[in-house]
């Protein structure tokens, strides 16, 4: 898919989960869970234990769920990772497979930091049948340039095809704004490892016919 930004949306090949990673702890490093999680003040440090942390998370989401990435001139610049319904948690396994991303190198804590943020999230998920978006992030020096619109708005396709509830949860006031834009709305605020953090959902409508339901993007 082609936007009006000069990005292609696709699949994320599963060669480019580790570049996905790196950007990931470029574009996170300073959201104020990661912050607090982490409490690594060196700031070079820390993208590097985000990076380490994501290449578990999205191998796992890559088989529990979908990862869009947005290239520009063959790059990736941009990824949205979305958990299929009933896929929101990892299972046990890919729990553990996480866990020495987060003790490795890392500050006495920080573990069990990153255990009590998850969970906190977790114990809010909905109920009912959700696709679970996050993690969402743009390459920092092209970000503000439309390609996190531009991977929303294909997820919101996805969406409106399926008729299916969205779901997600942010660090940063300034992305409630850019989620509202697409439909979400603030279900739950509640401070996180003591920083705020919202909750936000997307109702779910009539499915779409005729449009895809489960693969929006090509391969
Ligand atoms: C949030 C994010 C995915 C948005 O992607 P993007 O390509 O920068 O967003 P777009 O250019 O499509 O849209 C930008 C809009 O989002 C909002 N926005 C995003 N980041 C913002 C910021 N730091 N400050 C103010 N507004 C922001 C604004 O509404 C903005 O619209 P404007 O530029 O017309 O004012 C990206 O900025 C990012 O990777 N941030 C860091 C990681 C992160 O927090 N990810 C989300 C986790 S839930």
């Amino acid at each position: 898919m082609k936007t009006n930004c000069e990005v292609k949306l696709s699949q994320l090949r599963q060669t480019d989960l580790r570049p996905a990673a790196l950007i990931l702890g470029r574009a996170m490093r300073d959201n104020p869970v990661h912050v607090r999680a982490f409490a690594i003040s060196d700031a070079e440090r820390r993208r590097r234990a985000l990076e380490w942390f994501f290449r578990p998370v999205l191998l796992g989401l890559h088989q529990r769920g979908l990862i869009y990435g947005a290239y520009r001139d063959n790059a990736l610049v941009g990824i949205c990772g979305i958990a299929r319904p009933g896929f929101c948690q990892p299972a046990p396994l890919e729990k553990l497979s996480v866990l020495p991303a987060i003790v490795r190198g890392n500050p006495l804590g920080a573990a069990l930091r990153v255990l009590n943020w998850t969970a906190a999230w977790a114990h809010r998920d909905p109920a009912g049948p959700h696709w679970h978006l996050g993690p969402v992030a743009i390459e920092p020096s092209v970000q503000r340039q439309g390609i996190g619109s531009a991977l929303l708005t294909a997820f919101c396709v996805h969406m409106n095809a399926c008729g299916a509830v969205a779901y997600l949860e942010t660090d940063r006031q300034a992305n409630v704004h850019f989620y509202q834009k697409f439909g979400f709305v603030v279900v739950a605020e509640a401070n996180v490892l003591g920083v705020p953090n919202w909750f936000m959902s997307r109702p779910g409508g009539h499915p779409r016919k005729g449009l895809y339901a489960q693969a929006p993007l090509s391969q």
